[in-house]
């Protein structure tokens, strides 16, 4: 008889992702100042970034103010109304991130209101129940820290564990869940070689020698983290990883480009810091169809050919049964897992319910199987500020009207508390 009540395993956690510069607002770091410079120029390369679809259905990226965060969705101030829209869909934990420009907005002067600040909000999870998951560093950095050159200057790492031991010492003691780390790859593949976010650099030998920093730096973090809270407290990394196809699905070459960009973009990278992680963290949006090209392609060889089947506003390739194979790919590393983001850009919420039910279906079958998955956190709780796109991606579960700062819980966001409060898909 087929089972038609897909439960997970107890204590499951079930959540969304933020990170602080795509929702507090008012910050002041490399990003902020990076949108003033760029806000005109993106605006007018829209004409040529997107497709006729995007720009039809997107006017808004026509327009520079699109590009500039400045108050995105006031999560700063509105925290508490945020956590009760949580409380309410039935989530037990939240991953977000604390704004390093903010604790330590000059060299060595750490501002105690923000320390509270943080302090707060990690109470009044608490008081709610929902476990939080906090990431160290999304992306953003000081802009004392840009000016000696980001994460390509040596002592980056130090004063990036300095800025850790602060928190630690500070409210370390109520966070069990640490992601020092986002996604150093995509960090370094969007900054460093294809040079679209700051510091816009496009240079290999650049980005590799700022990934082998970031790596160091999150292995001693792990080290710190451990040293000071003991060995309860579990410490990964957020990874993220793409579902590489080949485009000839019996080509050799093909098969091998898949192959390849797969181990050197994502598997590599994770090797590294492996065995550093008491969790992996896996952030996966989509799936990616690879073809071998006698030069010329996006990586030289290899290039990307995606058909326009199921994609998001983004023009990503959904993929749901993509993250069932990285499960399993991921199976012989004997971690616990989190699938720390997975969300879909879906203004008009046609897709988004049946995206995370296909994924959650998914990742149920790789439970079944044997992979240890221990929680789930959608991208994102809110629409946000996606980086170099800015507002018109909308990948909340509840939608933020920008003029007022009115939250509207869309319907996928109610499709998805029920699977939360059963702990299980009734299909
Ligand atoms: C991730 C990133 C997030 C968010 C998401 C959607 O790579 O960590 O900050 O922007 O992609 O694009």
């Amino acid at each position: 008889m087929q089972n038609n009540n897909l439960k997970f395993p107890e204590g499951f956690f079930w959540g969304a992702a933020t990170s602080s510069h795509q929702v507090e607002g008012g910050n002041h770091n490399d990003w902020s100042e990076w949108e003033k410079v760029n806000a005109e120029r993106l605006a007018k390369e829209a004409k040529t970034k997107w497709q006729k679809w995007q720009q039809e259905k997107f006017p808004g990226m026509f327009n520079p103010e699109n590009y500039i965060s400045g108050k995105t969705c006031n999560q700063y101030n509105l925290f508490n109304e945020d956590f009760d829209i949580v409380k309410s869909l039935s989530q037990n934990a939240y991953r977000f991130s604390i704004e390093w420009s903010r604790i330590e907005p000059e060299q060595g002067k750490f501002n105690e209101k923000e320390i509270e600040h943080y302090r707060e909000i990690i109470l009044a999870l608490r008081a709610r129940r929902i476990e939080p998951f906090v990431s160290l560093w999304h992306w953003t950095l000081p802009l004392w820290i840009s000016a000696i050159g980001g994460w390509e200057n040596k002592k980056t790492k130090s004063y990036f564990l300095r800025y850790a031991e602060k928190i630690i010492d500070s409210f370390g003691k109520d966070i069990k869940f640490w992601i020092p780390l986002n996604e150093p790859t995509v960090y370094v593949g969007m900054g460093y070689v294809i040079g679209d976010f700051p510091p816009q650099v496009k240079n290999y030998r650049r980005g590799n020698k700022v990934l082998k920093n970031l790596i160091k730096t999150y292995k001693e973090t792990y080290g710190l983290i451990h040293k000071k809270l003991g060995e309860k407290v579990m410490v990964g990394n957020a990874n993220n990883i793409h579902y590489n196809i080949p485009y000839d699905k019996n080509g050799f070459f093909d098969q091998l480009a898949a192959k390849i960009l797969n181990y050197v973009r994502d598997i590599r990278p994770l090797k590294w810091t492996v065995q550093y992680e008491d969790f992996i963290g896996l952030n996966y949006y989509y799936r990616d169809t690879i073809k071998f090209v006698l030069g010329g392609g996006r990586f030289g060889l290899i290039d990307i050919k995606n058909p326009n089947d199921w994609v998001s506003d983004l023009g990503w390739n959904i993929c749901p049964e993509g993250i069932y194979h990285i499960l399993k790919n991921l199976k012989k590393y004997k971690k616990p897992i989190y699938i720390t983001e997975n969300g879909v850009a879906d203004k008009e919420d046609i897709s988004r319910a049946l995206f995370i039910k296909e994924i959650l279906i998914n990742i149920h079958k790789a439970i079944q199987d044997g992979v240890d998955v221990r929680g789930y956190f959608y991208w994102s709780l809110l629409d946000n500020f996606e980086w170099d796109k800015g507002f018109w991606p909308r990948f909340g579960l509840v939608e933020i009207d920008y003029k007022t700062m009115e939250r509207k819980i869309r319907k996928s966001a109610y499709e998805y508390a029920k699977i939360c409060e059963r702990n299980g898909i009734i299909l």
